[in-house]
């Protein structure tokens, strides 16, 4: 294990310090400074400077220095970013200067405007004869309030905005974010103790791609950016918010020392967010000075022009008194400064004519009705299509066909149908049923108790599922099939080259090569690849065929029961319930998968192509030295892989568990291990290294 694994527990302070030269300290700082100045340009600026690749080989050589030197790594240090941190709960911490609201103004752009300017002229005593108001006005940005806590220099806390009072401590997930900045720079004025405001949201295209990973996963996916962005802050597992692209727009400061109010630099809010542009903070471009109403009108209006195109969401704009003497002079009302407000733009709804109501089947299966509009523009694009999610939504709407609907649409969520205009339906329309069987490959469609939603059950069968069920296929933990990512199976369905699994390895090199973006070199790769997962295991293979509720252990389980393919797909109801963990639901799912005769017509198609396994005893009798007990894998080992290692484990009857408890029979801790290892040792649990693993695999015992 290396000295990393110290980094936190402080456990490196008892061992005498050891003597560092003068050129290694100076060698560590400009390393970082290097990292830090290559990743504001890439992630702030997105002007990068130099390739990935360069970035990547001095970050190794900046981590191999410190982990030579684990006494010098610092937590703003750019390796310190993720730190693996799980959390039982987020910390309440009390603002040191409350998180208020604005006031929001909803009318048009012009009364909205003219409304907040009137009365910012009313308070400060201004006639007519007086000039201008200079404000500065910005995007309303649609994520959550974050309050970012520097003190000499360094990012210390982030606390969410709670309830204006007291806030969540989540400096472990805010840590992650690449656009904040964990140290800032020492020469920019910086005040001792800062706390800079700002807002956490995630850019639509990031939001998108998070919902098709998620998807692809099996987990649930986000309505909105908003709720992706806050559900990823409020994370309590650091590994996984770590993985969320967030993003950061600073739009001003909480306490600092000294005061802002009187400090030298800052004489007004525009000369604010310069300086914290200067200290390397994101600050929107749009952001700019306007001289009373009509510059605050025409900025309403050009955002909301420009409000679809933007890469985030924004609902509104914010208009702030620029001068910070008026700001002091203006006050306060209750919770809300009486120097700024919100202006919002009215939800992105819209009403138009149902036309028609569709039924599409997802890549799962899934049956969701679609509105078919009459074409409206919504937020600046024109929707025909929207989602009635499900079939009891469209009976809670009570929408039928002909009626006049209204459509939401956010960002680029899918757009859907809020409700009806009441009393617009001009004759007697049946009301929707889901159809009994697929609109695409006709096999019957079922609703299982306590769900919302129906869903085709063709499987394989069914071409709606088809790249799904490729992809699902060529997974890792299924048959491992390198190279056949999502790209490439549009293309092979779509242009129907591929219309069920055993197609995979009936592909030629010339139909492979055509593809887009496909040269011979990476087609015969691909083919290499489809050649070597041939040969596999039982449990990929059940895996690999994506039997609803088979997950990776209940396959590997099946496999081990049962020995062979056969005497799976011949088990009744009552065998399969014979198999550890298997109950009724998922029983009953084998059965009629393998009951469908186009899927066992795959099965041996596949197996026709040379899918092979070895089959045969039922490898557990005799080798289960670990059966039943629970055994943690963290860290990376020095030549297994974490797969390997847990496949091993399992073999032996072990169970691998993803955390650590009083159960846990032992823990296997290889390089870089945190948290769980940590854990492991606080509960005085046996931790292993892998030759250690390869012992106990040998005898059961410790
Ligand atoms: S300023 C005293 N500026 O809107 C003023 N807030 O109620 C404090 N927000 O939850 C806020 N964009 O997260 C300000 N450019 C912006 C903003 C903004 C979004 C959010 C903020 C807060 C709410 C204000």
């Amino acid at each position: 294990m290396t000295n990393n694994l110290d980094l936190f527990s402080g456990a490196h302070e008892s061992a005498p310090a050891p003597v560092v030269p003068d050129k290694v300290l100076f060698k560590l700082q400009q390393l970082r400074a290097q990292l830090n100045q290559w990743a504001h340009e890439y992630y702030v600026l997105d002007e990068p400077s130099v390739p990935d690749g360069e970035y990547d080989r001095v970050f190794q050589q900046l981590q191999a220095l410190e982990g030579a030197y684990p006494s010098l790594v610092t937590p703003d240090s750019p390796t310190q970013r993720v730190i693996g941190a799980v959390l039982d709960g987020l910390a309440p911490v009390r603002h040191a200067v409350p998180m208020l609201s604005i006031r929001t103004e909803t009318d048009n752009e012009a009364t909205g405007a003219q409304a907040f300017d009137a009365r910012v002229r009313r308070e400060l005593e201004l006639d007519e004869s007086a000039p201008l108001v200079e404000y500065v006005a910005e995007p309303k940005f649609d994520g959550l309030a974050m309050n970012l806590r520097y003190e000499n220099g360094v990012l210390l806390q982030a606390t969410t905005r709670g309830d204006g009072e007291i806030g969540e401590d989540v400096t472990h997930n805010i840590r992650a974010i690449r656009q904040i900045p964990l140290s800032l720079p020492r020469d920019a004025g910086v005040p001792p103790v800062v706390e800079v405001r700002g807002e956490v949201y995630m850019r639509r295209a990031d939001f998108v791609r998070l919902n098709a990973r998620q998807q692809a996963a099996g987990a649930k996916s986000f309505a909105n950016p908003r709720n992706a962005a806050a559900g990823s802050v409020r994370q309590l597992d650091s590994g996984i918010s770590a993985q969320r692209p967030l993003s950061f727009f600073a739009y001003g400061l909480g306490e600092i020392t000294p005061p802002a109010h009187g400090g030298p630099d800052f004489a007004t809010h525009y000369a604010m967010l310069q300086a914290l542009k200067s200290w390397g903070f994101p600050v929107a471009p749009q952001v700019c000075i306007a001289q009373g109403a009509p510059d605050l009108i025409a900025f309403h209006e050009r955002m909301g022009a420009d409000r679809a195109d933007l890469p985030y969401e924004i609902d509104g704009v914010v208009y702030k008194v620029n001068s910070l003497a008026l700001q002091r002079q203006l006050g306060f009302v209750t919770r809300e400064p009486r120097w700024a407000v919100a202006h919002k733009y009215p939800a992105e709804e819209m009403p138009t004519r149902m036309e028609g109501l569709d039924v599409q089947v997802g890549r799962t299966g899934k049956l969701t009705p679609v509105a078919r509009l009459a074409p409206v523009a919504v937020g600046g694009v024109i929707v025909t299509n929207a989602t009635l999610h499900n079939l009891f939504e469209i009976r809670k709407k009570r929408v039928r066909v002909g009626d006049t609907v209204i459509v939401r649409r956010a960002g680029d969520v899918i757009p859907e149908v809020v409700g009806k205009v009441a009393g617009t339906r001009a004759a007697y329309v049946p009301n929707f049923r889901m159809p009994a069987s697929c609109p695409i490959c006709g096999s019957a469609v079922v609703r299982e108790k306590g769900e919302a939603n129906h869903r085709c059950t063709g499987g394989l069968f069914c071409p709606a599922q088809r790249k799904e069920a490729l992809l699902h296929f060529a997974a890792r933990r299924a048959m491992d099939i390198e190279g056949l990512g999502d790209k490439i199976v549009d293309q092979l369905v779509d242009g129907a080259v591929v219309r069920s699994l055993p197609d995979l390895y009936r592909l030629g090199l010339v139909a492979l090569a055509s593809l887009e973006r496909m040269g011979e070199k990476s087609a015969q790769n691909l083919l290499d690849a489809l050649e070597k997962s041939k040969s596999t295991t039982l449990a990929r293979f059940l895996f690999g065929l994506g039997l609803r509720h088979v997950g990776e252990t209940t396959a590997k389980d099946l496999a081990r029961h049962f020995g062979s393919l056969d005497a799976i797909m011949a088990a009744e109801v009552e065998q399969l319930l014979q198999v550890r963990d298997i109950g009724p639901v998922v029983a009953a799912s084998i059965h009629t998968f393998f009951a469908q005769p186009h899927n066992r017509e795959v099965v041996e198609q596949l197996r026709a192509c040379g899918v092979h396994w070895e089959e045969g005893a039922q490898r557990e009798l005799g080798a289960q030295v670990l059966a039943g007990k629970s055994v943690v894998l963290t860290g990376t080992l020095p030549t297994l892989s974490r797969d390997q290692a847990k496949e091993m484990l399992e073999a032996a009857g072990a169970k691998v568990s993803g955390s650590v408890s009083k159960k846990t029979f032992c823990v296997v801790a290889g390089a870089e291990a945190g948290s769980k290892l940590a854990k492991a040792q606080e509960l005085g649990l046996p931790v292993l290294d892998e030759a250690g693993m390869q012992a106990l695999l040998q005898t059961g015992e410790l």
